[in-house]
């Protein structure tokens, strides 16, 4: 972005004040990590980072949700094409599913869903993405001993293995993914957190307007903005010659 195109964060953010976490820095347009515990289990965050690697999720037993949310490549797919059951292309990756608990639109890249328990329910039914069912699912983890046991010692009772515990068991590995960072301390107030030249980026990013659309405590997701702000964002990357690269990928999707 040419750095000429610069607007003040305040102004785009139209004067709204940012909610200010207890003892944060105030007036900065980032906000820093809630530094409260984790509200969660962790019998339950284990059985649920098991799921989350489990490929009998998906009607063919190709994918898990690790294979498109990768926690060694952000939380997000590396992928320009996430790749679903059944080989097919999605037209868009994932995005991250690190501190996904702290966004405020709304999942996916439309926001449209609401929580993570129905984002995983979506997942495993959606055709473009596990194509399976739920039932199915469960029907396969009652099934080895070893997944009845991590159940049990998770949620006790003679029947563990249902839906309700198993989607709950992800949601809360899914909530214990935050990324504190040096930058969260320097904005909980620790100076000397970040260095000189990471305070002097900070600036630059504030005075190029990046945090218009990044701020907030998740750097971003908080608002929906049109591709292409100062800009033509798809007829730019057609002029650069992109165009042909990304279309050519476009023409294999469903
Ligand atoms: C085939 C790849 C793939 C698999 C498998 C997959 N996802 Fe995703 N995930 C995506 C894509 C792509 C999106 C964005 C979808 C969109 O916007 O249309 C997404 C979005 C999400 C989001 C929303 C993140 C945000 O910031 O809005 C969460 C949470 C998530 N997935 C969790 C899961 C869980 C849990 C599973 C397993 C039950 C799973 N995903 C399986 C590709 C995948
Ligand atoms: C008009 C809103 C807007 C402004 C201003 C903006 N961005 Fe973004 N940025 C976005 C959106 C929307 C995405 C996600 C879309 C995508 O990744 O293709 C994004 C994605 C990114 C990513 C990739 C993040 C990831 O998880 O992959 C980086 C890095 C980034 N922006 C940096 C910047 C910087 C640096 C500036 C200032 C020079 C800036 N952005 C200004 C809206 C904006």
């Amino acid at each position: 972005m040419a750095p000429a195109a610069v607007f003040v964060w305040l102004a785009a953010a139209g004067g709204r004040a940012y909610v200010s976490a207890q003892g944060a820095r105030q007036g900065e347009p980032i906000l820093p990590l809630p530094e409260k515990a984790i509200d969660v289990e962790p019998a339950k965050v284990a059985l649920g980072e098991r799921l989350f690697a489990d490929k009998r999720f998906s009607a063919d037993g190709s994918v898990s949700c690790q294979s498109c949310h990768l926690p060694n490549a952000g939380g997000a797919d590396p992928r320009r094409h996430s790749v679903s059951a059944f080989g097919k292309i999605r037209p868009v990756n994932s995005p991250t599913i690190y501190n996904v608990r702290y966004n405020t639109m709304g999942l996916n890249w439309t926001g449209r869903t609401g929580d993570l328990d129905a984002q995983i329910k979506g997942s495993i039914g959606n055709a473009d993405t596990m194509a399976h069912d739920w039932a199915k699912v469960v029907q396969v983890l009652a099934a080895d001993p070893a997944m009845v046991a991590q159940f049990r010692a998770a949620y006790g009772g003679d029947n563990p293995v249902t839906q309700e515990n198993a989607s709950h068991a992800i949601v809360s590995f899914e909530k214990s993914l935050v990324t504190p960072s040096r930058f969260d301390d320097w904005l909980q107030g620790k100076d000397d957190a970040i260095t000189a030249q990471e305070k002097v980026g900070y600036d630059k990013f504030k005075a190029y307007g990046c945090v218009a659309c990044h701020s907030g405590i998740n750097v971003g997701g908080n608002s929906f903005m049109k591709m292409g702000l100062i800009g033509d964002y798809f007829g730019d990357r057609e002029k650069k010659g992109r165009g042909a690269i990304v279309d050519a990928d476009r023409a294999g999707c469903p």
